[in-house]
């Protein structure tokens, strides 16, 4: 956890204060950390390479105080949406610093062009509805996949159909300001970046073929987040969880999930579906790493040092990795339940879908905070060694008998009881807004904005932040 994260919920009162006036469950985000994110992040091409941009992709996160933070750090935004665009532009957004990415359809085409915000094109038809609608050239980026070695992706133009791209790109140079290609890995993996890179590098020196002139290589997002100090410690977890999945050991599944692996004949086979938690490679270093990345194609110089030559700007998109740790999620303990093959389970008043991005377990362990902190209540800390360590399930709201918010067993200090918080640990990443339903009517959780100022913890709801210098 960050140490400003850490301090909040240590700080007496704290989060029974802020849910007392706004509300449970609340999601909090926390823009300072938001902005050492992006200073951080921002150094590592700062050192490197002559010109880059950082556009903030605000679908991982629907706060406008991280909206905010990042036009006031100076980086631009990438925007998926009439609504985002919106956001960024009363936010103060320049059209120049946004970037309006992801499949669109002939509404929003319609709202961009002219505005002279940064179309990156997920398709043909797009290019062509924005040669058909322009008046004045729009500056379009395009976006490529089909790289090769990588999954096959329903994002972006297949490499295979460049000579098609490069002549429409050529023929509506009127019309279209070609900046230059750009690219969004699913994955994490650095060789496949790698290949995209210098896919993308042959395609510019091809463009300049055609007569057109990029001057950018977007290469997306996809830095990931470290959310452990300890790999081993959940490599450990996982190998227990699938020991117990085969019935050695304590039962550590809610019913019959195996989050993904493939029991059969005594044995546990395949991967997890859940997130590579055991990841401790951070964002900055997976960037430095892909920029000092020696690119076999180009005569082994560093990424960096080719974009360089080639007065091109490397722009990224990074999502995750600027609210990494910038956000967590409180609900209240409503009752605690035995089931009737023992488990307990503790209810909360949250739903799954509030704390879980796409169904996809979330395996952070859970904080328990007293109703009432008193000196022989310490807050808890994840991972304690605890012999009176309580393992449960937590359940909460929505009806189906599989969407518990935890399906793994979690093991809090001691059995929580009525009126306790449990606090889920950096959960501004996409757990907060991308599935979140009102399933049942119940509305969707405050976002609030803590930050320190004076020394002093400051909350507000979200819309209402700003930055107090
Ligand atoms: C085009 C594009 N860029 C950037 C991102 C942000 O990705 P991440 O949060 O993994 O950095 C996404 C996420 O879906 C995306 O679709």
């Amino acid at each position: 956890m960050h140490a400003l994260v850490s301090e909040f919920l240590a700080t007496p009162g704290a989060v029974r204060d802020a849910v007392a006036e706004f509300g449970s469950p609340a999601h909090l985000v926390f823009p300072q950390v938001f902005a050492e994110n992006v200073e951080r992040l921002r150094a590592v091409p700062a050192a490197r390479a002559p010109g880059f941009r950082i556009c903030y992709a605000h679908k991982v996160n629907q706060s406008r105080a991280f909206v905010a933070t990042a036009r006031a750090a100076g980086i631009s935004i990438d925007v998926a949406s009439e609504a985002e665009l919106r956001g960024a532009l009363k936010a103060g957004f320049e059209p120049e610093r946004i970037e309006v990415t992801g499949p669109k359809g002939e509404g929003l085409l319609g709202a961009l062009v002219g505005t002279g915000v940064t179309i990156n094109v997920d398709n043909l038809w797009e290019l062509e509805r924005i040669a058909a609608l322009a008046d004045i050239p729009v500056p379009v980026l395009v976006r490529i996949c089909g790289f090769p070695g990588t999954p096959v992706s329903r994002f972006g133009v297949p490499l295979t159909d460049s000579e098609q791209l490069l002549a429409m790109l050529s023929s509506q140079r009127d019309r279209i300001e070609f900046r230059g290609f750009a690219f969004h890995l699913d994955s994490g993996e650095p060789a496949e970046r790698v290949r995209a890179v210098e896919s993308c590098l042959e395609l510019t020196e091809r463009a300049y073929g055609y007569g057109l002139t990029p001057t950018v290589l977007n290469i997306g997002g996809g830095f990931r987040q470290v959310f452990t100090a300890d790999a081993g410690a959940f490599d450990a977890y996982v190998h227990a969880l699938r020991e117990s999945l085969v019935g050695r050991g304590e039962q550590m599944a809610w019913g019959a999930n195996t989050f993904g692996f493939h029991v059969e004949d005594g044995a546990v086979h395949g991967t997890p579906v859940f997130h590579k938690y055991a990841n401790i490679v951070d964002a900055d270093r997976m960037l430095a790493d892909l920029l000092d990345t020696g690119l076999e194609s180009q005569g082994g110089r560093s990424f960096a040092q080719v974009a360089g030559e080639n007065l091109l700007d490397i722009w990224l998109e990074p999502g995750k990795a600027l609210v990494d740790h910038a956000g967590i999620t409180v609900a209240r303990v409503e009752f605690v339940k035995r089931t009737a093959d023992g488990s307990t389970l503790v209810n909360l008043d949250l739903s799954r879908d509030t704390v879980t991005p796409a169904d996809q377990e979330v395996m952070v362990d859970p904080i328990l905070l007293p109703a009432r902190t008193g000196a022989d209540e310490p807050v808890s800390v994840p991972g304690d060694p605890n012999p009176d360590a309580a393992g449960v399930f937590l359940a909460g709201r929505l009806c189906l008998e599989r969407d518990l918010i935890t399906n793994h067993k979690v093991w809090l200090p001691r059995y929580p009881q009525s009126g306790d918080f449990v606090v889920f640990p950096n959960t501004a990443a996409y757990h907060m807004d991308l599935s979140a339903a009102r399933a049942s009517m119940h509305p969707v959780p405050p976002k609030l904005a803590v930050s320190r100022e004076s020394g002093m913890f400051r909350v507000c709801c979200d819309v209402d932040w700003h930055e107090v210098h």
